[in-house]
């Protein structure tokens, strides 16, 4: 599993408020100007989503902005994105004996940071951000580092006095690799490096013959360094040469370095010690606010809660369900995520004759495996009236269905942190998760009588446990004013980046201060 497996392409133009051509950066003295952040990843709202990773690039830069950091955000311009006006630079960068001529586009997002988009067509304009229904694209090893590099080379182009490198996903995992290289021949002292993993599961894993067209310093190439089972791991290069690592929930974290539980990188997790640590994401409590959302039929908050009606009516309609009294009592469980394994679509596939048999309707959003989407499809079709299906991306679409159900089901056979579950709560939508990494960490579990908790969990990963929290689910539905606790309960809590940009300033110091020790700061015996 090399790529997220986007089938297609999920970009989108820029809101005209939001965004206006960038200026050139202020210059400041080093005593007095703020911390300058550069991230690098492959997706970022408005202009490119195929999971969490999307939102969250997005949200957490604009937090840290709101803090007083100075943040460039830099990713692919993917097809379909438009850029107004002329580029802030072009020119060549080359990686092993290919060069290409790069031209970058900067805008300005209202928070203050600045998103630059890397535009190289040959690499980038493409039907989907990581593949095609062929599956990945063969040169994926050479876009994602070319990415890096082209941020590296526009960074220096800018003599920009960055403070910290900023990595996400295995897409940026070279980038401690070639920022420890480019300082080396500069001469110059090098940026924090810090890392961030959103999921395991992916990892960047290349055949050994592109250690030279990634001009990948050879002696890097060693178990304590990027080698995995003799292939590449953009992702180890990063989890060993980073000052410090994070992932998105404290849960996940303290999961994922326990033997067998790490993706065959709990060993390598484990060795960095406190050097890695879990950081909850946040969701943008502005885009996901029920009582100011363009994108569903009327406003509500946890007091009048009638606007959720109005959306469930919204729903059931689109969905081709019929609008009745029977289907508006009837509880409505929902499901937006990408159909792959980890959402647990297999668990629901095995818990089928009684998930299906509960007296519920139940209303799907997702793409990704054709297998997954074909059971879908086909469980529709059994069962109209009851099951509705979408398969496809539809961002618009997932505010309504976040609005409009009951219930939301997340059965996630692991869940790094997961966004889906914070929206649903947020709108006032009950949440049923696996209680695994961040779906633990968020969802409190409702008591027996229902009198404090936000959704419900399972622990044993099997269809009997998820199919029980499901029925305790519909049971205390039945008891409206007990629902409704529960349901403001959800909307009550604090799902804001606040707590989680302040964290991610703390790491930025620890990684600076880390950077300026002596001697080796990335895992032993690597690099110095
Ligand atoms: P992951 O990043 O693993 O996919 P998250 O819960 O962190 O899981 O984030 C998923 C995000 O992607 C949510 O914003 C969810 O609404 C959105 N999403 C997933 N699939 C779809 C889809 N088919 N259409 C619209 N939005 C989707
Ligand atoms: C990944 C994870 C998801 C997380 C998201 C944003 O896609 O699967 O759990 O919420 O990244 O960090």
């Amino acid at each position: 599993m090399d790529g997220l497996g986007a089938s297609e392409v999920r970009t989108d133009g820029a809101p005209a408020e939001v965004m206006s051509p960038a200026r050139a950066p202020r210059r400041r003295s080093t005593s007095q100007r703020s911390r300058c952040v550069w991230m690098v990843a492959s997706e970022a709202l408005p202009f490119a989503k195929s999971g969490g990773l999307g939102d969250v690039m997005a949200a957490l830069p604009d937090a840290l902005a709101r803090c007083g950091l100075e943040v460039t955000v830099v990713l692919p311009r993917y097809r379909g994105v438009s850029c107004d006006g002329a580029p802030l630079a072009g020119f060549p960068v080359s990686l092993g004996h290919a060069r290409s001529i790069i031209r970058f586009f900067h805008l300005r997002r209202a928070s203050g940071v600045r998103l630059v988009l890397v535009d190289e067509p040959a690499l980038y304009d493409r039907e989907g951000l990581y593949g095609d229904r062929r599956g990945d694209y063969p040169d994926n090893a050479r876009r994602f580092a070319l990415l890096v590099r082209a941020a590296l080379a526009l960074a220096a182009h800018e003599r920009a006095e960055v403070d910290v490198f900023h990595g996400h996903d295995w897409q940026a995992g070279l980038l401690p690799v070639y920022a420890r290289e480019a300082s080396r021949a500069a001469g110059s002292r090098r940026p924090a490096l810090v890392h961030t993993v959103h999921n395991l599961a992916y990892q960047g894993l290349f055949g050994p013959e592109w250690i030279g067209a990634l001009e990948i310093p050879p002696e890097l190439y060693t178990v304590d360094g990027l080698e995995y089972w003799h292939r590449i791991s953009f992702l180890k290069a990063a989890l060993t040469l980073s000052d410090v690592v994070n992932t998105v929930s404290p849960g996940y974290a303290k999961d994922v370095v326990r033997p067998g539980r790490g993706f065959g990188l709990d060993g390598v997790l484990a060795a960095r010690g406190d050097r890695f640590v879990g950081i909850l994401n946040g969701i943008d409590v502005e885009i996901w606010n029920p009582a100011a959302d363009p994108l569903i039929p009327a406003p509500y908050d946890a007091r009048t809660l009638g606007g959720k009606t109005v959306a469930k009516r919204a729903l059931l309609s689109t969905f081709g369900v019929p609008v009745n009294e029977t289907t508006l009592a009837r509880p409505l469980v929902a499901m937006i995520s990408r159909m792959v394994e980890q959402k647990g679509h297999g668990l629901i596939r095995a818990s089928a004759p009684d998930l299906f048999a509960l007296d519920a309707s139940v209303i799907v959003v997702g793409d990704g495996d054709p297998l997954y989407e074909q059971m879908w499809r086909a469980v529709a079709a059994a069962l109209p009236g009851r099951v509705a299906v979408r398969v496809g991306f539809d961002e618009t679409l997932s505010h309504l269905v976040y609005a409009g159900a009951d219930i939301f089901m997340m059965p996630s056979r692991f869940e790094p942190c997961g966004l889906s579950q914070m929206y649903s709560m947020r709108y006032g939508t009950v949440p049923v998760v696996h209680a695994t990494g961040g779906l633990d960490d968020t969802v409190v579990a409702v008591d027996a009588r229902g009198g404090q908790g936000t959704g419900f969990k399972f622990t044993r990963y099997e269809p009997a446990a998820f199919v029980s929290a499901l029925r305790e689910a519909l049971a205390l539905y039945r008891h409206p004013d007990r629902w409704r606790a529960v349901q403001r309960r959800g909307m009550a809590r604090d799902f804001s980046w606040a707590a989680a940009a302040g964290e991610y300033r703390q790491l930025y110091e620890r990684a600076m201060r880390l950077s300026r020790l002596p001697g080796r700061s990335g895992n032993p015996g690597v690099f110095g």
